[in-house]
């Protein structure tokens, strides 16, 4: 398995996995809508604003991890959210997912990111250092529906993520039924 971060040249390709992967977790209409949200970060989200990890088989992608910037206007951290994350089923439970996590947390910690941000299971994402996140500590973009979804972790400092002021997303994640 590599590890790329070139998204340019492989937009489809990559979108795909989120459809066939969100699709068997949480029906079609979920996989649809999940891959038309990475298909419209992939094409309008500013390349600085904007990290994709893929991981590849023989050439082949089979999982991504999106990161966009998360910006908190009264505070002088850089803030990126990871948000959506797939492997292709077939490739699911094979460490494909934590591979991308590890990835993608030292790419982010190589460009100066300071704090990550998620919205999910801390079941996974506890393995790659997130812990629970209280809206107090870092606000949310938009009202969350599932509040103890939402997770963060420092990069360049071991003590808990404390945020100041409201935050804001890229276009394509100002949608409240993605929250
Ligand atoms: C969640 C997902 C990205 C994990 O990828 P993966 O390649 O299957 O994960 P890994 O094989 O690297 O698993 C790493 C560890 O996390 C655990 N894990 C994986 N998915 C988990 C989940 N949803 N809840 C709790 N633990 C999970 C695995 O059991 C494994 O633990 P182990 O090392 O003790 O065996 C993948 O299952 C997926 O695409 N799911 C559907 C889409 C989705 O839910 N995306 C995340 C929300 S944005």
């Amino acid at each position: 398995m590599d590890i790329t971060t070139n998204h340019v040249d492989r937009k489809a390709e990559i979108a795909a996995p989120f459809a066939t992967s969100f699709g068997k977790s949480e029906g079609e209409d979920e996989g649809a809508v999940i891959k038309q949200l990475v298909s419209g970060m992939l094409g309008s989200v500013d390349a600085a604003d904007l990290l994709v990890v893929s991981a590849l088989d023989g050439g082949e992608v089979i999982g991504s991890v999106v990161f966009t910037r998360l910006r908190y206007p009264r505070d002088a951290r850089v803030v990126f959210l990871l948000s959506p994350m797939a492997v292709a089923p077939g490739w699911q439970g094979q460490g494909v997912g934590l591979a991308l996590l590890q990835g993608g947390l030292a790419q982010l910690r190589g460009r100066g990111v300071d704090v990550v941000l998620t919205y999910g299971d801390i079941g996974f994402y506890g393995r790659g250092g997130f812990v629970p996140v209280t809206q107090d500590a870092a606000a949310a973009p938009l009202p969350l529906s599932y509040p103890e979804g939402w997770l963060g972790r420092n990069l360049v400092r071991s003590d808990p993520v404390s945020l100041t002021g409201p935050s804001r997303c890229v276009a394509p994640l100002e949608k409240p039924e993605l929250w």
